[in-house]
């Protein structure tokens, strides 16, 4: 049986690095880590990643900051909070929640995000650093920096040699998390809807990250023998079994069956998702630490 990759665990390391972090910053005097968390409307689910966001913050002993706007906010309210953000000193770190309501342009809002404060890695300046390998000064993406975490707790940090598929080429996760293993020397395969034969490319992976949105598609026999399997998919799944109108969530993968034929496997829940929030908190901290001129700490 495959080992299982505990997020869960590895998240917690992270952010207690960052509670450390954080204390040796307030005891050299510099400013302590700011993050100004952006939610726009009354989307469910957004707002409990918010809050958690904003809690985990706290716990960090960061300066947490929550603007919870009304969905009918124009975009132009929303141009000037971030711009007040941008130019206020005690922030280090602004996130504005996805989705937006429609009639905002969320590419221009995101791009309006100072590159030095843009901790989700979503503006040109970060998504050109990482394209380009500037990794010591890029924010990179939480969810696959975190991956890539759990990657290097059992690959190791050099992955030369290996080959990589990842499933899903989305902007957020696919095409990051890509950019992230050739950086570390993989072979790098990305596949997506248009793909053939894509149980034959998944076979060839020593890793084989799963980013496709679609409940527990990536069967067994599509695993090479000895992969680390990482499944960043989160997909909510009627379960009668559990009583009438009960949910449970599964992966892009079919655990029970390639978690008998990886080497390594991330479980759904408590795998990818715990690393999200725990890199949001470590790009915070980095870029405290860049602010006040001291060496950007790595994870
Ligand atoms: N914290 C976390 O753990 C976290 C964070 C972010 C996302 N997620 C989860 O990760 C998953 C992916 O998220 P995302 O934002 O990257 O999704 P997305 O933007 O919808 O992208 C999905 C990708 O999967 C590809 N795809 C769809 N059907 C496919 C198929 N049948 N075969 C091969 N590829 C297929 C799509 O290809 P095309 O480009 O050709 O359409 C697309 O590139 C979701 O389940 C999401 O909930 C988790």
């Amino acid at each position: 049986m495959a080992e299982v990759i505990d997020g869960k665990s590895v998240a917690e390391d992270v952010v207690s690095k960052v509670k450390a972090l954080t204390a040796e910053l307030s005891a050299k005097g510099a400013t302590r880590p700011g993050l100004a968390v952006v939610i726009v409307g009354e989307d469910p689910a957004s707002q409990v990643y918010v809050a958690s966001k904003s809690r985990t913050a706290k716990e960090c002993g960061f300066h947490s900051l929550q603007h919870t706007l009304p969905a009918e906010t124009s975009e132009e309210q929303l141009l000037k909070i971030i711009g007040d953000l941008n130019a206020d000193p005690s922030i280090h770190g602004i996130l504005v929640q996805l989705p937006l309501p429609g009639h905002i342009d969320a590419g221009k809002v995101i791009q309006t995000i100072a590159p030095e404060k843009d901790v989700d890695g979503f503006h040109f300046i970060n998504v050109g650093k990482l394209g380009t390998g500037e990794l010591e000064s890029a924010f990179v993406p939480c969810t696959p920096a975190g991956s890539m975490l759990l990657i290097q707790r059992v690959r190791g940090k050099d992955l030369s040699g290996l080959n990589a598929v990842v499933v899903g080429r989305s902007n957020i996760v696919g095409k990051p998390m890509a950019n992230l293993l050739l950086a570390a020397n993989c072979t790098v395969t990305i596949a997506h809807s248009r793909t053939k034969d894509l149980p034959a490319l998944a076979r060839t992976a020593d890793i084989l990250v799963a980013a496709v949105g679609r409940p527990e598609m990536i069967k067994g026999d599509w695993v090479k023998p000895g992969a680390t399997v990482i499944d960043v998919g989160i997909n909510r799944i009627p379960a009668p079994e559990k009583g009438e109108g009960k949910s449970r969530l599964v992966g892009d993968v079919v655990y029970a069956e390639a978690a008998g034929v990886a080497g390594a496997i991330t479980p759904v829940p408590g795998g990818v998702g715990p690393m999200t929030i725990a890199m949001l908190m470590a790009n915070t901290v980095a870029s405290a630490y860049r602010a006040a001129g001291l060496k950007r700490p790595s994870f």
